[in-house]
């Protein structure tokens, strides 16, 4: 072969090496990227991690304060009923009573609220009467405020669902339409109304409950933040209620919406699934 000819070979095998070596380094710089990525990935989740076992053990903590709370707040409850009925001669002592009773009341809920939170619920389905739950709640409720009860069955309350996680849904959701309305010299009505119908997917049955009341209403901006938890606008309160509702809701596979008007009133409208599939 001609010297020129080689000299063009080898010119042409430079080319070709040149050309492969900028590929594998641009494909280097690439792997370069890809694996500094997945390093700030990998120590993302690592914190993640790390924040969610903390999290874990401070629920682990604040269950076993919560137990522990419990029980003398139980004697705490039978012994200020006790006294309310030994004081129906007194009114100003029977009052006090009731005030302790209140107290230990809101305690409980907070207690249960964040007892249900730390453990986040699955709901162990039972077949119950949805009206006895309510009656409870109702009558927990009652001395929690002003307001009075107007309750509505259309249908039947028979159903399948976890009795204790059903009742701390209406609890708080009664609790809530009740706070709304203490401003209310009057009180005002709080209406809890259910209903049965088959619009759920694919035509099953279900069970609506609402609880509507006249109190001051939810502002646009913070219709989007009541489920979320810890946000509340109330001095007392720690925003897990509607949280604890959501969960609740979605352990029984159901829905939640909430229509409010500022100054007229709010709706919460829950749907469950009537029977487990
Ligand atoms: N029926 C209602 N009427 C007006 N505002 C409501 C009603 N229900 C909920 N809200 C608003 O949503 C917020 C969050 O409710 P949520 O029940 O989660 O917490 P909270 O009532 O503030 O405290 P907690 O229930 O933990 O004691 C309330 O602070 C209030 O601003
Ligand atoms: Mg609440």
């Amino acid at each position: 072969m001609a010297i020129e000819q080689q000299k063009e070979l080898l010119s042409d095998a430079f080319d070709i090496f040149r050309v492969a070596s900028r590929k594998l380094e641009k494909q280097y710089a690439t792997l370069e990227d890809k694996v500094e990525e997945l390093n700030t990935e990998l120590a993302e989740k690592n914190r993640a991690m790390e924040r969610t076992r903390r999290l874990a053990a401070m629920g682990e903590m604040a269950a076993r304060i919560a137990h522990e709370i419990r029980n003398p707040l139980g004697s705490m409850a039978i012994f200020s009923t006790l006294l309310e009925r030994e004081l129906t001669e007194d009114e100003g002592r029977r009052k006090l009573a009731e005030s302790i009773s209140r107290g230990v009341k809101t305690l409980d809920n907070i207690l249960s609220n964040m007892l249900l939170f730390a453990a986040s619920p699955s709901a162990k389905r039972r077949s119950i009467d949805l009206k006895d739950v309510i009656a409870d709640s109702v009558q927990m409720t009652q001395a929690c405020g002003k307001a009075g009860f107007e309750i509505v069955h259309n249908g039947s309350t028979k159903m399948d669902g976890d009795e204790g996680l059903l009742r701390q849904l209406c609890v708080n959701l009664l609790l809530n339409a009740v706070d709304s309305m203490d401003s209310l010299s009057s009180g005002g009505v709080v209406t809890v109304t259910t209903s049965v119908d088959s619009k759920g997917p694919g035509g099953m049955e279900m069970l609506e409950i609402s609880v509507a009341d006249r109190g001051r209403g939810i502002s646009a901006e913070n219709l989007d933040r009541v489920f979320d938890p810890f946000f509340t606008t109330r001095d007392s309160g720690t925003g897990l209620g509607l949280a604890i509702v959501n969960s609740v809701v979605e352990a029984h596979s159901g829905t939640v919406q909430v229509t409010s008007k500022p100054a007229l009133g709010t709706k919460f409208a829950v749907r469950l699934p009537r029977f487990q599939q």
